[in-house]
């Protein structure tokens, strides 16, 4: 039995020295101490020994066990600060390696303009408003004194969902659906996407943005809406720009004028930039016309007040030089980049 339980020893301790992971040494474990182990089943042989010398076979037993258990101890620790270190040199990380370069995105030149504008017309008190992409044919034409069968409509070609459902084709919409909710004065810029069946080229995509401006008061006059789009231009092209208004048509306000901003390339000297004239189209106004109150519950004897649009797309082309539009939708970002 001596002799047994002192080949278990050597052969366990040897076995502990020879392991190299704590895996192994788990099994080792088991192998030598578990349920069914080795010097487990030398316990269970116990009932073989004579009786009397049960007592000094189980001391021989217990003590073997305690020298491999301290070994299986003494072998873990050792093993487990060695996994340690290897794990810390694997995850080392070297500080002074320069960092990966990352590219940080930056705004839309649609966007650009279109904060610029905004600042612009909030800093003068007006509210942001926001209006429904797909509109009802009623306030996209009817309200805006577009009657059905009206040639305007042929004008903004647009795109029918049904016969009462459009893709809006300009942002006016939102000027009635304001002034429907009846609450006045009103002083407010609506920005938004607006769809037209357009061929794409230089100038012009089925889908641009625009700029809407309404404002509506009692004693407001057409000098207040010069006034108004005279301060714009300055703060928009510099405060040089002279503006310039000729009489226009639009359904939606009478009197109604497209305003011209002094060319900002050569100061009205007349270039390339402005087809030598001098002058660069920007929006179209007017005062809001009495139809349009009336369909909207406005009393056009009280209220009075001006109306613009202008197209975000022919902006951002304007002010950061770009000569083609459909750069600002392929988003190729070297173009992009330069903003
Ligand atoms: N909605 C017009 C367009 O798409 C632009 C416009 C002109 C809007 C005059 C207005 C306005 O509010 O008064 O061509």
């Amino acid at each position: 039995m001596n002799n047994q339980l002192e080949k278990i020893k050597e052969e366990a301790l040897r076995q502990i020295q020879a392991s190299g992971t704590l895996d192994t040494l788990n099994e080792i474990r088991v192998a030598y101490l578990g349920k069914k182990g080795e010097l487990t089943s030398v316990l269970k042989s116990m009932k073989d020994v004579a009786p009397e010398d049960r007592p000094k076979v189980g001391q021989m037993v217990n003590d073997v066990r305690a020298i491999i258990e301290s070994s299986l101890e003494e072998t873990k620790a050792i093993l487990a600060k060695k996994a340690r270190e290897e794990q810390l040199k694997a995850e080392v990380i070297d500080v002074t390696l320069p960092a990966k370069k990352s590219n940080v995105g930056h705004s839309h030149p649609n966007t650009i303009a279109l904060e610029e504008l905004e600042r612009i017309f909030v800093g003068m008190g007006y509210e942001v408003v926001e209006g429904p992409e797909i509109e009802y044919d009623e306030y996209n034409f009817t309200k805006l004194n577009i009657p059905p069968n009206h040639p305007a409509k042929d004008e903004q070609d647009t795109f029918y969902i049904n016969k009462d459902i459009v893709l809006r084709t300009q942002t006016s919409p939102v000027q009635a659906r304001t002034m429907e909710k009846g609450k006045l004065p009103i002083r407010m810029i609506s920005p938004g996407r607006v769809f037209r069946s357009d061929e794409v080229d230089a100038t012009h995509s089925p889908s641009f943005h625009q700029v809407e401006g309404l404002v509506v008061d009692k004693n407001i006059t057409f000098a207040d809406l010069k006034g108004t789009l005279a301060e714009f231009a300055r703060q928009l092209f510099g405060e040089d720009t002279k503006v310039k208004f000729r009489p226009h048509h639009f359904p939606f306000t009478e009197p109604s004028a497209e305003m011209d901003v002094s060319c900002f390339k050569c100061g009205g000297m007349g270039c390339r930039f402005c087809k030598g004239s001098g002058w660069i189209e920007i929006l179209g106004c007017g005062m809001v016309h009495p139809h349009v109150y009336e369909m909207c519950g406005i009393d056009p004897d009280v209220y009075t007040g001006f109306a613009f649009g202008v197209g975000l797309e022919r902006i951002a082309l304007l002010k950061y030089e770009i000569d083609d539009m459909r750069l600002l939708y392929e988003n190729d970002v070297r173009f992009l980049k330069q903003f």
